[in-house]
């Protein structure tokens, strides 16, 4: 983090996170930002469905909140146009997906090339798409996770920057595992995005460059041994 010219005020990289639903993953960035050293401020949250609870939650405490319904939009093409002047007019610099359930066009993806993070219920380039926890089970791993990464146009493709492994447990349903990963999640999304918007974690074009040091972590065992 920078300072401006005037004194000691940070400057802090300014984030519009888009959602389509719940939200959680937009709160635990908004709380996150709260701490004074963190490097981003959310500036707006988007949502495409403007019944979404997430737009409500931020709508209450002060945060710059768009409906942008795509269904009253002629085409992807319109509501991407639409979606990227809005960010612009927000002045974003880094766009978080939170559960955005949309598929973007090449334009909007080029536009933000290496500005647009999405997160991920699965440790990828596994159980890409939809239902990733049903195929984690019916695949049998006994490890899953979730996943931060750069937005490429390939849905949940791009430079992976940071991830985070929970155990599968021998009587887990979609949904239990579902919400074991979701609190990994809310721990990941934050931690990345801090180590984003401060340059601890750079995209050269598809190489990530992490120069924040790990501490070293013990293996996870799954089942426990
Ligand atoms: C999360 O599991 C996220 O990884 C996926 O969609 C879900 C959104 O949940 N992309 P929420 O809206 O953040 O609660």
């Amino acid at each position: 983090m920078s300072s401006t010219e005037a004194g000691s005020k940070p400057v802090k990289k300014r984030v519009g996170v888009l959602i389509s639903g719940r939200g959680s993953n937009m709160m635990s960035l908004v709380e996150a930002t709260k701490a004074p050293d963190y490097p981003a401020e959310i500036v707006v949250v988007v949502s495409n469905r403007p019944e979404a609870p997430g737009l409500a939650w931020a709508k209450d405490r002060g945060i710059p909140t768009i409906a942008l319904d795509h269904r009253t939009f002629r085409s992807r093409e319109e509501f991407d146009d639409q979606l990227h002047r809005l960010l612009l007019a927000a002045r974003v610099e880094i766009v978080a997906c939170a559960g955005f359930m949309r598929l973007m066009t090449p334009e909007l993806v080029a536009n933000w090339h290496n500005r647009m993070i999405n997160i991920h219920p699965s440790l990828l380039p596994c159980f890409k798409g939809l239902h990733t926890h049903e195929r984690a089970l019916a695949a049998g791993v006994r490890i899953s996770g979730c996943t931060v990464h750069a937005v490429r146009h390939e849905m949940d493709t791009g430079p992976i920057l940071g991830q985070a492994a929970v155990c599968v447990a021998a009587n887990d349903t979609a949904e239990s595992l579902a919400a074991r990963v979701l609190a990994a999640e809310h721990k990941l999304y934050p931690q990345i995005l801090r180590l984003f918007a401060s340059d601890q974690i750079l995209l050269d074009e598809n190489a990530v460059i992490t120069k924040h040091s790990f501490p070293e972590s013990p293996a996870i065992f799954s089942p426990n041994i």
